[in-house]
């Protein structure tokens, strides 16, 4: 299949990242479900992968897809609000604590959005992210922090502005260099995860947040949270689960249980800057939504998912799932004497190869070993396991089971037993 997609698909695959699965070809699916993937040889493999995120709570989720095939015979797009709507937005409230929401297709999507919004309510042009941190496609989160200067990301095809006209990054972590950075007052908004999952998993140390909330509010500076990740903390995210209290927050990925869909939530204060602009007679074209954005059908898969399926019983069966992952994962560390460790958050949990967690992204860029992790993810691969490509990163879904955990754990002896021959 693979020699056969070549021919007529860049690099043999509908999306450039998959190619980034270990070995010489990707598999080919034929059908998720649960926690197990089906490849079409009739493999069945335990993913940990989730669709990096996008299925985190399991492939075909029932209530999600009950509600998308009725929504589907009742009309796809129309470009009027349904009632959905209305629940998925007092629903979004209530968990996150903003009081105003609009949907989106993508995380990119809500991100590039809520920076736009971010520049209408400061008059700022400048924004601010972290080292190693990943927004989507969002040219001006797309950088790195080389030798103190913001530079575009490695790999990245060319950006339209250069990024040192667009961006400021420092590391996480710091909150000498983030008062540096906003005390000229020309940054409209940080971007940020409350914890860093997209260089390895970097939790914050303490006080850090409650600094970047000061100093954010201090400088008039709108400070925006990227839950897309971190929803795997809680219902309510990092951000409800710590009790942030951020002025806009972006989700995606498993909001409408892998259906395309996100959304982009603001503060009275945002609301009040920039509502009259986005209601203006221009509203269409001033930067935000899209054609299919807020499509009846994502709002009914939204609404069903977050009525039934990114539910607090679904985190009480996930985080406990992955304190078993990480416990068994940290034993066998210790008892290979191998200078690795491990990291939970929440329902995620990822081992690197440093000694001690990282405190920002240079230490955990700096941990990488690409051959290794490459050997890691094939080993698993053959032996039915699967771990996103780009990280070791395993999420647990509300399917995922201890059996699942424990074949992982099996694997992973076996794999560093390898090694260490
Ligand atoms: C934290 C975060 N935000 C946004 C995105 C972009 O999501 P999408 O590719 O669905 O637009 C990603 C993707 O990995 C992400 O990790």
């Amino acid at each position: 299949m693979f020699e056969r997609a070549r021919m007529s698909m860049i690099g043999g695959v509908p999306m450039n990242w998959m190619v980034e699965w270990p070995g010489p070809f990707p598999i080919f699916a034929r059908r998720g479900q649960g926690s197990k993937i089906t490849d079409v040889d009739g493999r069945t493999y335990v993913d940990f992968c989730l669709g990096d995120t996008g299925a985190m709570f399991g492939h075909g989720p029932e209530a999600t897809v009950r509600a998308a095939i009725s929504q589907l015979r009742r009309g796809i797009t129309t470009m009027l609000p349904t009632e959905d709507s209305i629940w998925v937005g007092e629903e979004l409230a209530r968990r996150f604590g903003l009081p105003y929401w609009q949907v989106a297709m993508t995380a990119t999507d809500a991100n590039r959005f809520a920076l736009r919004m971010a520049r209408e309510a400061t008059g700022r042009r400048k924004i601010l992210v972290f080292n190693g941190c990943y927004h989507g496609t969002v040219d001006e989160a797309l950088v790195r922090l080389v030798n103190g200067r913001v530079s575009p990301r490695e790999g990245a095809m060319p950006h339209p502005i250069d990024p040192e006209q667009t961006t400021k990054a420092i590391e996480f972590n710091d909150l000498t260099a983030l008062e540096q950075a906003l005390a000229p007052g020309d940054v409209a908004a940080v971007l940020m995860e409350p914890a860093m999952t997209n260089c390895g998993i970097i939790l914050p140390v303490g006080g850090y947040l409650d600094g970047v909330r000061e100093n954010t509010r201090r400088t008039g500076t709108v400070w925006i949270i990227d839950e897309t990740h971190t929803w795997c903390a809680g219902p309510g995210g990092y951000t409800r689960t710590h009790g942030l209290k951020p002025d806009m927050i972006t989700l995606g990925k498993p909001i409408a249980g892998g259906i395309p869909a996100a959304a982009f939530g603001l503060s009275q204060e945002v609301y009040d800057k920039t509502i009259s602009n986005m209601l203006a007679e221009t509203t269409g074209v001033n930067g935000l939504g899209g054609t299919l954005t807020g499509n009846a059908f994502a709002l009914a898969a939204m609404r069903a998912t977050l009525e039934h399926v990114i539910t607090a019983k679904a985190y009480n069966h996930m985080i406990p799932l992955a304190e078993r992952f990480n416990a068994g994962v940290e034993k066998l560390i210790h008892a290979h004497g191998l200078p690795w460790h491990t990291v939970q958050l929440g329902a995620r949990v990822e081992y690197r190869f440093r000694t001690t967690p990282p405190r920002n992204g240079a230490e955990a860029i700096a941990a990488k070993d690409p051959l290794l992790n490459r050997y890691l993810h094939l080993y698993d691969l053959n032996r039915g396991i699967l771990l996103t490509p780009f990280h070791n990163m395993a999420l647990m879904c509300p399917y995922a089971t201890r059996k699942d955990v424990d074949l992982h754990g099996k694997v992973f002896k076996e794999s560093i037993e390898q090694i260490l021959s």
